[in-house]
C-alpha cells in the first residue's frame, strides 16, 4: 500500500516531478521512423509535453515543444529550413535545440531573441523506431538492446493508446501469478460459457525476482516443470524503467519481443509491442518482409464496446484498465505474491532519489564498448510456447499484425492451418 503522496510520486511523469525526472534520464520510443517518411511534421505527446517531430531540409529530425514561444502557434504547420523549422504564423526560426535563430520583421535584437528559446530534444533512430531524450545533457547513449540491432530480422510494431497510467501496466510485468488466472482460469471460464472445456492454467510453485545491471529479472517455476528450465533459471527481464523483454524463442523459432510502456502523460500510455523474428538459417525470406517495420494497431474494444479478451494482450489490457485511470494504491493490499511489484516500486523510489542527488540511475548507458550490443538474459524454451509458434502467436497481439500469416509460413511451413486463421483475423479486423 502507498500513501496518496507516494502514489503521486510513482505515477506522475510531468517535468519537474520525481518520476518525470527519472523517466527523462532514458531514451523513450515514440514513433516508427516510417511515420515521418512522407511528411515534414508529426504531433507527439510524451511525458505530458506536447511536441512536434519535424524534419529539416537536410533530413535531420528534431523534436520541439509544439507551441511557438512568440504567440503560441503550432509548429505542426511549420516550414522546414536547413537549420530547423520556422513557425507558420510569423516565421520565427528555431534550431533543433529550440534556440530562436531569427525573427523576421523584428529589429535584430540578440537579447530578445535569446530569451525566446523553447524546448528541443534529440531524436535517434534504432531498429526502425524513433527515440527521444528529454533529460539534461550530456545525453546518455541510446541502449542497443539485442532485438533492436540483431541483423536480418523480420520486424513489426504493434501499438495501442491506453487510457491509463503507465505504472499499473509495468507492475503487471512483475506479477507472474496473474498468468495462471487471467490468461488461465479466466480464459477457461470464458470458454466454459461457450460450452467448450479447456484446461490451460498451470499452477505457479515458486516465483522469484532478481536485480541485474539493466533492471530486474522475473522467474517462475510452474507445476510439473524442472528447476533446470529456462523459466526458472533465466527468466526474462524488465529493463528499467518501462520495458519488458519477454522470451527469445528456441531453435525452431527465434525472436526478440519487447513491450514498451511509454507515458504519454499521467493518464495515457502508448503501449508498443516490438517484435523481431530471426528467420531460420538458410531460408530465403521474401524481401518485402525484411525491408520495413510492419505496423499495426492492437484493438482492445470490439464493435459492441466490450473488451476483446480472446487473446493474452487483450486480457491484460482489460485488467489494467479495470484498475482505474491511475490505480489507487492507497487502498490495495499486497500479498506475498506481489513481492515483485513491491521490489520494483522500491527500486523506482531508490532510482528517483539517485536522480535527485544528481546521479545516473540504473540502466543509463554511457560506455560505447558496453553498448555495441546489449544481450539481455532471456529464457529460450518458454512455457507459453509449448503448443507451437503459430498457436502462441495467434493468441497474442501478434495476431493483428499484417504479416502474421507470413510469419506462420516462415516458421511453420506453407500448409499450416494458422495461415488461414491469420487471414480470417485480418478480415475480422476491418469490421472493428
Ligand atoms: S506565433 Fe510563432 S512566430 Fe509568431
Ligand atoms: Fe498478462
Amino acid at each position: 500500500m502507498e500513501t496518496i503522496e507516494q502514489n503521486k510520486m510513482l505515477t506522475q511523469v510531468g517535468k519537474g516531478t520525481p518520476m518525470g525526472e527519472l523517466m527523462r534520464r532514458y531514451w523513450q520510443p515514440f514513433a516508427a521512423a516510417d511515420e515521418i517518411k512522407d511528411k515534414w511534421t508529426l504531433r507527439v505527446r510524451l511525458l505530458g509535453e506536447n511536441l512536434v517531430l519535424f524534419k529539416d531540409r537536410l533530413g535531420k529530425l528534431g523534436l520541439i515543444a509544439e507551441n511557438c514561444p512568440h504567440r503560441r502557434a503550432s509548429f505542426a504547420h511549420g516550414i522546414p529550413t536547413e537549420r530547423g523549422i520556422r513557425c507558420p504564423y510569423h516565421g520565427w526560426e528555431y534550431s533543433h535545440k529550440g534556440e530562436c535563430l531569427n525573427q523576421p520583421n523584428e529589429l535584430d535584437n540578440p537579447g530578445f531573441r535569446e530569451k525566446v528559446t523553447t524546448d528541443g530534444y534529440p531524436v535517434q533512430e534504432l531498429g526502425g523506431l524513433l527515440f527521444a531524450y528529454m533529460g539534461p545533457q550530456p545525453q546518455p547513449l541510446l541502449p542497443r538492446l539485442d532485438g533492436f540491432v540483431h541483423p536480418g530480422t523480420i520486424r513489426m510494431l504493434g501499438r495501442s493508446l491506453l487510457p491509463i497510467n503507465w505504472l499499473q501496466i509495468m507492475e503487471n510485468s512483475l506479477d507472474p501469478v496473474h498468468t495462471e488466472w487471467l490468461h488461465g482460469h479466466h480464459y477457461e471460464f470464458l470458454k466454459e460459457q461457450e460450452g467448450v472445456k479447456v484446461a490451460i492454467s498451470t499452477h505457479h510453485k515458486k516465483i522469484d525476482f532478481k536485480e541485474f545491471e539493466y533492471g530486474m529479472t522475473k522467474h517462475r517455476l510452474l507445476e510439473g516443470h524442472s528447476e533446470d528450465g529456462d523459466d526458472w533459471k533465466i527468466g526474462h527481464p524488465i529493463v528499467f524503467p518501462n520495458t519488458l523483454a519477454v522470451g527469445n524463442g528456441d531453435e525452431a523459432a527465434r525472436y526478440f519481443s519487447f513491450q514498451i510502456r511509454v507515458p504519454v502523460d499521467d493518464e495515457n500510455t502508448l503501449h508498443l509491442w516490438y517484435n523481431a523474428y530471426v528467420p531460420p538459417q538458410g531460408m530465403k525470406v521474401p524481401t518485402h518482409l525484411l525491408e520495413k517495420v510492419h505496423q499495426y494497431t492492437v484493438p482492445f474494444i470490439d464493435a459492441n464496446g466490450e473488451y476483446i479478451v480472446d487473446n493474452v494482450d487483450g486480457q491484460d489490457i482489460m485488467a489494467w484498465i479495470s484498475q482505474g485511470t491511475i490505480a489507487d494504491r492507497t487502498s490495495e493490499n499486497l500479498g506475498a505474491t506481489d513481492r515483485g511489484v513491491a521490489m520494483y516500486r522500491r527500486m523506482l523510489k531508490r532510482e528517483m532519489k539517485k536522480v535527485e542527488d544528481g546521479l545516473d540511475p540504473i540502466a543509463v548507458v554511457r560506455d560505447p564498448l558496453k553498448n555495441e550490443r546489449i544481450d539481455l538474459p532471456n529464457e529460450k524454451k518458454k512455457h507459453h510456447n509449448s503448443d507451437g509458434f503459430a498457436s502462441f502467436m495467434l493468441r497474442t497481439h501478434a495476431k493483428y499484425s499484417p504479416i502474421a500469416k507470413d510469419l506462420v509460413k516462415v516458421f511453420e511451413g506453407e500448409n499450416h492451418p494458422g495461415i488461414q486463421e491469420a487471414q480470417a483475423i485480418q478480415a475480422e479486423l476491418s469490421k472493428l
